[in-house]
């Protein structure tokens, strides 16, 4: 993947005078007149497009599209239903631009226009060009890296042009739409990439030149550095792998000293087959996406390098994978956690909680003034909210407000589950402190959430379980098969408007 391919350019001037393969324009519902500009190109293509519209060819419902072809400068006007005028928003221009960009790539065209007027409905158009640059590029994404037949097949869009009345050059909107694509993208790149491949010490190697690249600090701890800290509960799960594990620590200093990082701690299981509690058909299928959470703090961090976010940000990343060996963990042992407490195993599929209980109180240790985690902790996100939101949990009403917001403003759904600390008995060992599961089953993600409560300290903190939106199986808007970038726009949001 490399986002670049699709270059953004900004150009002021009618419509009229637009030359290229295909030109966007958006339409609502009802609307049967033609504002001046339109009006001008209309009469350019000899009153096609009011035609379209009067005698009902077109009805911009949402998410209609009609291409009418022609042979001036402009060899394929496209126009895009917005639906009803009162309806629109973000999430639709989103869905639809993404929808209309991947049609064009998909007929092979390697430019189009836009006229941005058209899709900023209500809002302000450096708001609209945000959300447009975002979404064609979220859209266009295709993760083609093991695909060795027919390259020169894949095809993709080369430029895209902004049409606008307005002076603004939009520079630092699409400036932050790039970071942030490339964020999501290139974490979808490697959710996506085989665990064969992306072991810890493959991911490793990358975040070193990442880190290199961005200027941030970064530390890794290997296997024997983990034990020998006494990292036991995130150890006991990567002990039964020939891939060994790492404790990857990047950390970005953007404000002044003074100012206390935000952690991010991030679930990085690269394949997790269950252990000794083996996951059956199909339910081991897909499970790369268990390093989902580690993958996008690194590109989150990433991003706020190069765009110079004024936060100081450490991420704590938990890499090691859960396999079947004689050496594996089991379940009826007992670990002893980074933090002292003991835990009694249950299931060895609960392995994500154990691997982040160190994390967290390693990220305790740097004194932060909140830890925020992103994990594919359970299946049951699944029953929770479907794969339309992501829940999470917080001990702190401030920090849930900003991932509230932020979610609001990138887009992406989250909904908050409560913490009650009637909860807690269900996790109540007879030989340790805690164990790993709640044999009764149910709440699973809220349960989830109290078993990792134990391992921050007073620390505003918040849990977010992507185990469901990590992956899409629609290809639909700006969603592609396959990974998602699940947080990387909440996560960008949020330290953007950090205060
Ligand atoms: N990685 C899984 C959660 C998961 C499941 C993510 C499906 C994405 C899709 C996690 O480690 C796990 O196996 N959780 C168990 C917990 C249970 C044993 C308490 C689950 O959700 O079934
Ligand atoms: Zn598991
Ligand atoms: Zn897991």
């Amino acid at each position: 993947m490399d986002n670049k391919v699709t270059s953004f350019k900004v150009l002021k001037t009618p419509l009229e005078n637009v030359k290229d393969n295909a030109l966007l324009i958006g339409f609502f519902e009802g609307q049967t007149g033609l504002n001046a500009d339109l009006k001008k190109l209309d009469k350019e293509f000899n009153g096609i497009i009011s035609s379209y519209i009067k005698e009902n060819r077109f009805r911009a419902e949402k998410g209609e599209a009609k291409s009418i072809f022609t042979n001036k400068g402009i060899k394929n006007v496209v126009l895009v239903g917005l639906g009803e005028e009162e309806k629109y928003n973000f999430e639709i221009l989103s869905s639809v631009m993404a929808d209309a960009a991947k049609k064009l790539r998909n007929g092979e065209t390697e430019t189009f226009s836009i006229c941005l007027s058209s899709f900023s409905g209500h809002s302000k158009e450096e708001d609209a060009v945000e959300k447009i640059v975002l979404s064609c590029l979220m859209g266009l994404y295709k993760f083609t890296e093991y695909k060795t037949k027919d390259k020169d097949k894949i095809k993709n869009v080369k430029e895209i042009t902004l049409i606008t009345n307005s002076n603004k050059n939009f520079s630092s909107e699409i400036n932050y739409a790039y970071a942030v694509s490339y964020a999501v993208n290139k974490t979808r790149d490697f959710v996506n990439t085989p665990p064969n491949i992306a072991t810890p010490g493959h991911i490793a190697e990358y975040v070193k030149d990442v880190s290199k690249k961005s200027n941030l600090k970064c530390t890794i701890f290997d296997d024997k550095q983990i034990e020998k800290m006494k990292m036991g509960c995130f150890f006991a799960v990567g002990k039964g792998s020939v891939n060994k594990p790492r404790l990857i620590v990047l950390e970005y200093f953007g404000a002044g000293k003074s100012q206390k990082p935000i952690a991010l701690v991030g679930k990085g299981v690269t394949f997790d087959s269950g252990g000794l509690n083996l996951k059956p058909y199909p339910y081991i299928l897909n499970m790369k996406d268990d390093k989902g959470g580690a993958i996008a703090s690194i590109h989150v961090i990433e991003a706020c390098a190069k765009l110079k976010l004024p936060v100081n940000l450490v991420v704590i990343t938990p890499f090691c994978e859960n396999m079947i060996d004689a050496d594996s963990y089991r379940p009826d042992d007992v670990l002893t956690a980074y933090n002292g407490m003991t835990v009694e195993i249950k299931n060895t599929d609960a392995e994500g909680r154990l691997v982040l209980a160190d994390a967290l109180t390693y990220a305790c240790e740097m004194k932060p003034q909140a830890i925020i985690d992103i994990a594919t902790l359970t299946g049951a996100s699944m029953i929770t909210l479907g794969n339309v939101a992501t829940p999470y949990l917080a001990t702190d009403e401030k920090l849930s407000e900003k991932i509230k917001s932020a979610s609001i403003k990138s887009l992406e759904k989250v909904w908050e589950m409560p913490l009650w600390p009637e909860f807690e008995d269900s996790i109540k060992s007879d030989v340790a402190d805690i164990k790993n599961i709640s044999e009764e089953g149910d709440a699973g993600v809220i349960i989830g959430a109290t078993f990792l409560k134990n391992f921050v300290d007073e620390t505003p903190w918040a849990h977010i379980d992507i185990g469901t939106t990590v992956w899409s199986k629609a290809d639909k808007g700006i969603l592609t098969k396959g990974a998602t970038g699940a947080t990387v726009r909440l996560l960008m949001e949020m330290l953007r408007e950090w205060k």
